[in-house]
């Protein structure tokens, strides 16, 4: 990617999350210090001002990768030449409301994105979901893109992957860096299944050393009981403890998901939703979580793995909730 500047649209860019991300972009920290990058930043014209707000505050720093920023309400502009989409405006969930309440809200913004996408981004545009509900807004734009490949578009559970080493990191007392084979299956909602049964620690099994250290009952307790529940359901908890939504790490986990998608991670595990091809008993074309690793560009879900009954029941769930919501955006007529 480096050599021209990379063209890069970010939707509800004058939000919060929007914020959070464009300084970090503009600094070199998603693409890396010898790539120049050209934002476009899409927004409603409610929130242009904030929006240009920010085009001003970008100058202001000086970023020397920094090439032009343009604002606009409209999304042909926004995405002509995109190589990278990071689609985040979007109704953020209120106290009290699941992601299936924004589905109608929400669905109707992404077709025309996916369209605007399919009209006017670079042959190698990329997508990242990131405004909820993620998976299946993904879903919507890719079904408006369809001179796009499948693969392309894929949604962030790069946060709740995060999640999931903080949690661990803390229950272990071990820093994240020494934590590996995390993995999220599903939805990014309260169905995704953080699953550690393949995880290391300092390269010893994760559920070996949990269960050292706790008991083997205690140990499948906390997982089921503590582990599971507090990462797949930190969003909603964010929400309470701080009123809003979490942003700087949403934003982080976004510029996590690109390097990673774009640099690749050398072997390491992550997470991301990307469109299945049948993995896992998946059905074709939902976009899932899955552990996944980045090489040459592209994402590659973690083959092999032989989910044991637990997992296996965990994942089904989340994945029957995207049937729903798929089901439910095509009765809108959303697909
Ligand atoms: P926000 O309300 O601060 O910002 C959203 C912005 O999107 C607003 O400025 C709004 O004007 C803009 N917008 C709305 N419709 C638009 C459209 N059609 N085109 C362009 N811009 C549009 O919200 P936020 O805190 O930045 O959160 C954004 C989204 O990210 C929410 O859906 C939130 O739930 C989601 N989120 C996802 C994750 C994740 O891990 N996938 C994590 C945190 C938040
Ligand atoms: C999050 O995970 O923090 C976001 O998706 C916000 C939410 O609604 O949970």
């Amino acid at each position: 990617m480096s050599g021209s500047p990379v063209t890069i649209t970010i939707t509800g860019a004058g939000g919060q999350i929007g914020y959070a991300l464009l300084f970090r972009i503009a600094s070199g920290a998603m693409l890396g210090p010898d790539t120049s990058v050209r934002l476009k930043l899409l927004e409603i014209p409610q929130g242009l001002g904030a929006a240009e707000g920010a085009a001003l505050e970008l100058q202001d720093a000086a970023f020397p990768l920094l090439d032009s920023v343009d604002v606009t309400d409209d999304a042909g502009r926004a995405f002509d030449g995109a190589n990278l989409g990071l689609l985040v405006g979007a109704r953020p969930r209120g106290p009290g409301m699941e992601r299936a309440d924004l589905l109608e809200a929400n669905g109707g913004i992404f077709g025309p994105q996916g369209a605007a996408i399919n009209a006017g981004a670079a042959d190698d545009v990329r997508i990242v979901v990131v405004g909820n509900p993620a998976n299946t807004n993904a879903l919507i734009a890719a079904a408006h893109a369809p001179d796009v490949p499948r693969d392309r578009f894929t949604a962030l559970t790069r946060l709740d992957h995060n999640r999931a080493l903080g949690q661990l990191s803390e229950a272990l007392d071990a820093p994240v860096g020494e934590i590996s084979r995390v993995a999220i299956w599903g939805n990014h909602s309260a169905t995704q299944f953080p699953d550690v049964s393949h995880a290391t620690v300092r390269g010893r099994p994760v559920p070996e050393v949990l269960d050292e250290e706790m008991g083997p009952d205690a140990a499948r307790t906390w997982l089921s009981d503590v582990f599971i529940p507090r990462v797949a359901q930190r969003g909603a908890e964010i929400i309470r403890v701080r009123g809003s939504s979490s942003v700087a790490s949403a934003a982080s986990a976004t510029i996590d998901h690109v390097r990673d998608w774009v640099h690749g991670t050398d072997g390491a595990w992550t997470s991301a939703a990307v469109v299945s091809t049948g993995e896992y008993g998946v059905p074709e074309g939902l976009i899932c979580s899955y552990p996944v690793t980045g090489a040459d560009g592209t994402w590659h879900v973690v083959p092999g793995l032989e989910p044991d009954a637990f997992a296996a029941q965990r994942i089904a769930a989340s994945v029957e909730e995207l049937v729903a919501e798929r089901d439910a955006v095509r009765a809108l007529g959303l697909l």
